[in-house]
């Protein structure tokens, strides 16, 4: 699989089947993930790697995609580090680009994965519950695991609505 169809055929996956998630496959995951560009090579990002279905468990009554986390054998909870912080705007960007090449190194290994974001609405209690350093923020869980086969559509809007042209000059 090369980069662009990587890129086109992912699609967000919410079921999983029961096989495991090895620390080995979490870790190839990050390896992909440490690669992204960050503003001024700062690499703000932190990863949580949580396997302990207790863990799992409490996460899940924290948003309402309570059974997308329930289900997932593996999830990694993204922070930045405000301590290796420059730019708010900057490394939260940094953040997504590598949370980006996470969900394509899952998706390219026939892993699956859903970048959830409205748990953030918990993010007091994450931080909390998993026992992050007061300078760390939470920007994300990524639910991960062997997806349930069957057909994800995705649905784009057409370049002609977001694509913008710049203006004439002389
Ligand atoms: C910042 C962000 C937050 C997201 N939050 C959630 C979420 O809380 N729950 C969920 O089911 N999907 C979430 N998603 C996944 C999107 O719904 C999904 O990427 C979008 O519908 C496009 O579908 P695709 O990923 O299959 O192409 C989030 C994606 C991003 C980038």
């Amino acid at each position: 699989m090369d980069a662009f169809e990587a890129i086109t055929t992912r699609r967000s996956v919410r079921e999983f089947t029961d096989r495991e998630v090895t620390d080995r496959e979490l870790d190839r995951l990050i390896e992909a993930a440490r690669w992204a560009p960050s503003g001024l090579n700062n690499q703000p990002w932190r990863f949580m790697k949580v396997t302990d279905r207790s863990l799992i468990e409490d996460l899940s009554h924290m948003t309402k995609y309570r059974g997308v986390v329930a289900g997932a054998p593996a999830l990694m909870a993204i922070f930045i580090d405000a301590d290796e912080m420059y730019d708010r705007t900057r490394d939260l960007m940094s953040a997504g680009a590598a949370i980006q090449n996470l969900l394509l190194a899952a998706h390219e290994t026939g892993m699956g994965a859903c970048w959830l974001g409205e748990i953030l609405a918990k993010r007091e209690d994450v931080q909390a519950l998993l026992e992050v350093p007061d300078s760390f923020e939470f920007v994300a869980l990524v639910a991960l695991g062997w997806p349930v086969e069957r057909e994800r559509s995705g649905v784009r809007h057409p370049p002609e609505k977001f694509v913008v042209q710049p203006p004439e000059t002389d």
